[in-house]
């Protein structure tokens, strides 16, 4: 079995191991000895080791799991070369991983918090060598699309990595809608909650277009609610969300 190589152990590292500990051998390298120890205890199969001053890298498949404001601090810890560096750090470039760490070939991802229910939707980018393996190990926690450019990467990071957060947007106003109109927040969120489930196999199946017209019928009460959708901006809101997380990744990623 191929052993991955985890710099970091927090959510986004746990998650990951979760999804990769039936197909490769796991090891860990992490700063903090209780954190290390309760996930060795919690997957006995892992290995798991303290980062020292100096850790050689050479000839391993790296998995970058820290923050991106670590990498200055860690990457002088981090000696040899590498033989591939899946990094999962927001915003941090190709280019900048490869003058941080030294390494054959070089994986830039972005997964997205449903990565802790292995439902992550994961863009990945970098080099072509490592497409299969990048696909088959980001596979393991959700969904994956390879994109040829750090550009298209970057605009996956505002759909996809920021999504969450509209999509959590929708959901509480859909129930402070249920509540102003008379409903207990129980009632409402019980009804938002099973509208997303319910709503994931619909997408998976029909264009967006076609299931609103499958629920719209003349002068009915989805037509209705619909027009106010468009009176309120709700579409170009949407937009324009995309449109300023994009120029905010871009942004980010010259810093
Ligand atoms: N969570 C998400 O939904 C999500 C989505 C997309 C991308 N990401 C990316 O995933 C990466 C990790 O995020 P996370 O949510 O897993 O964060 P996290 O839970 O805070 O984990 C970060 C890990 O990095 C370690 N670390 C921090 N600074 C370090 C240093 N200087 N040297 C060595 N280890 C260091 C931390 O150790 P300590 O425990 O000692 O602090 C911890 O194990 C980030 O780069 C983020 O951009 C996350």
């Amino acid at each position: 079995m191929t052993t991955l190589t985890f710099i970091g152990n927090g959510n986004m590292a746990k998650a990951l191991i979760q999804g990769l500990i039936k197909d490769y051998n796991i090891e860990v390298l992490g700063r903090n000895k209780t954190s290390l120890d309760s996930l060795q205890k919690e997957l006995p199969s892992i290995k798991t080791a303290l980062l020292k001053d100096t850790n050689d890298i050479s000839n391993k498949n790296i998995i970058l799991c820290v923050k991106p404001n670590s990498l200055d601090d860690l990457s002088p810890k981090l000696s040899g070369k590498a033989s591939s560096i899946y990094s999962v750090l927001a915003g941090t470039t190709l280019e900048t991983l490869e003058e941080k760490i030294s390494s054959n070939s070089y994986i830039r991802t972005m997964p997205n918090l449903s990565a802790s229910y292995l439902k992550s939707m994961t863009t990945i980018t970098g080099d072509e060598a490592l497409k299969e393996s990048a696909l088959s190990i980001f596979g393991n926690i959700g969904n994956t699309l390879w994109v040829k450019s750090q550009k298209e990467l970057d605009i996956a990071t505002a759909v996809a990595g920021s999504g969450p957060a509209y999509l959590a947007m929708i959901a509480e106003s859909l129930a402070d809608g249920g509540v102003n109109a008379g409903l207990t927040r129980a009632d409402a969120t019980k009804l938002v909650q099973g509208l997303f489930e319910g709503f994931s196999p619909l997408l998976n199946n029909n264009t967006p277009a076609s299931i609103k017209d499958g629920v719209m019928s003349p002068g009915g009460t989805t037509a209705a609610g619909y027009s106010a959708m468009e009176r309120c901006g709700v579409r170009n809101g949407m937009i324009e969300a995309i449109r300023c997380a994009y120029e905010k990744a871009k942004e980010l990623g010259k810093k």
